[in-house]
C-alpha cells in the first residue's frame, strides 16, 4: 500500500512552487558529492559555457541521455525542431567524450502530438562523428495505450560508440536461465547441446531486452513525484556493460536520479545535470537516502515527505485536491 504518496510535480504548478524552497539548487548551481564521487548541476543541457565549467578539464566514458521527448511543455513539438535541439546537446557530449567510449540515448515517441522523431534523429547522427552500433527495444511488461490503438510496450534505445569503446561481455547475461535444449554440435566425435558449450548458464540480452520491468508504483525503486524514471536495471546493464569501474558517466537528464544511483551502486562516478532544480533535488535527495537507508526510491512514500509532514499548508492542499491524508 502506498501510504505516502506524490502527485506528478510536472502536472501541479502550485504544487511544485510549494516545493521549490526546498531545493538546494537554483539554475547555474551545481552540487558537488562530499564524497567527491558525483556532482549534480541545475543547468540547461545546451548551455554550452556552464556545462564546460561544470566538467572541466574532464572527460567521460559513457554518456547516457534520456531527453524529454513529450515535448508540449517546451512547445518543440515537432520533429525537426526537437532534432535540431537534440543535435546541440549531441555535439557536447560528442567533445566530452573520451576518444573510445560509448554514447546511449534512450528515443521515445509522443503519437498522439505528432512527434515521431526517430527517422530525423537517425539521420542527423550520421553526421556527428558517432558511429551505430546497435538500437535496442526494450519490451516494457505494462503497457499504455487505448482500445483503438496498438499498446504501447516498447522504449528504444540507441546504442553508438566513439572509436572503440569497452564492451564487458561477462556482464551482458540476464538473469533468465538457459532451460531449452539448444542446438547439437559435434565436438571431438560427440554430440554437445549449447548449454554445454556456452560462457554462461544465462540467457545473453541481445538487442531486445524483455527482462526489464517498468517502473511502477509498487516498485521499491518507485520514486513519487516523477513520471519519466527508467528502471534502474536497464542503466545498470549499460552502465555495467560500456563502462569500467572508477570511470566517468554523464548524463544530461537526471529526473529522478537513475544514472546517479547506477553509479553509486557500480563504482563509476556520475556527473548529470537537469535543468529543473526540483529533479536536481530529488536526485541529490535518492543518493543520500540511498547511502543512509540502502533504499533504490520511495515506493510507500516519497522524496519530499519530510517537508509534508512539517508544512500545514502543503498537507492540507493535497487533502483538498486529491484526496491524500498523510497518517504520522
Ligand atoms: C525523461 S526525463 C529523464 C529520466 C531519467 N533517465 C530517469 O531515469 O529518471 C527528462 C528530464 O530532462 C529534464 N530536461 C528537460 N529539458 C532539459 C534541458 N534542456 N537540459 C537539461 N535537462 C532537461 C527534465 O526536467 C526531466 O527531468
Amino acid at each position: 500500500m502506498v501510504s505516502f504518496p506524490l502527485p506528478r510535480l510536472d502536472k501541479d504548478k502550485e504544487l511544485y512552487e510549494m516545493f521549490l524552497p526546498y531545493c538546494r539548487l537554483k539554475y547555474g548551481d551545481v552540487w558537488n558529492d562530499p564524497l567527491k564521487k558525483h556532482s549534480v548541476g541545475c543547468i540547461d543541457c545546451i548551455d554550452k559555457s556552464l556545462i564546460k565549467e561544470f566538467v572541466g578539464n574532464k572527460k567521460y566514458s559513457l554518456a547516457v541521455h534520456d531527453p524529454p521527448y513529450n515535448m508540449v511543455a517546451f512547445r518543440k513539438t515537432d520533429s525537426k525542431k526537437f532534432v535540431d535541439w537534440c543535435k546541440q546537446w549531441v555535439g557536447l557530449s560528442y567533445k566530452l567524450l573520451k576518444k573510445d567510449s560509448a554514447f546511449y540515448v534512450w528515443l521515445g515517441a509522443d503519437h498522439k502530438n505528432h512527434l515521431e522523431p526517430f527517422a530525423e534523429f537517425i539521420m542527423m547522427m550520421k553526421d556527428t562523428g558517432f558511429e551505430s552500433k546497435s538500437f535496442i527495444t526494450m519490451r516494457n511488461q505494462r503497457g499504455y495505450g487505448t482500445q483503438k490503438n496498438w499498446m504501447s510496450v516498447r522504449q528504444e534505445l540507441l546504442y553508438y560508440s566513439k572509436g572503440e569503446p569497452v564492451f564487458n561481455t561477462k556482464n551482458v547475461y540476464t538473469d533468465i536461465p538457459k532451460v531449452l535444449k539448444g542446438y547439437y554440435k559435434k565436438v571431438n566425435g560427440v554430440n554437445t547441446e549449447n548449454l554445454e558449450r556456452s560462457k554462461s548458464d544465462k540467457i545473453r540480452a541481445g538487442n531486445v531486452w524483455v527482462d526489464i520491468q517498468q517502473v511502477f508504483y509498487l516498485m521499491e525503486e518507485n520514486i513519487n513525484g516523477c513520471f519519466a524514471q527508467k528502471p534502474l536495471s536497464a542503466i545498470e546493464r549499460i552502465i555495467n556493460v560500456s563502462s569500467n569501474p572508477r570511470d566517468r558517466v554523464i548524463d544530461f537528464f537526471a529526473h529522478s536520479g537513475t544514472t546517479l544511483i547506477a553509479c553509486e551502486r557500480n563504482k563509476r562516478k556520475c556527473h548529470t545535470v537537469d535543468i529543473d532544480p526540483i529533479y536536481c533535488e530529488i536526485s541529490i535527495r535518492r543518493l543520500e537516502a540511498f547511502r543512509e537507508k540502502g533504499i533504490i526510491g520511495w515506493q510507500n512514500s516519497n522524496p519530499f515527505e519530510k517537508e509534508i509532514r512539517a508544512g500545514k499548508k502543503i498537507k492540507a492542499y493535497l487533502k483538498e485536491k486529491y484526496n491524500i491524508e498523510y497518517k504520522n
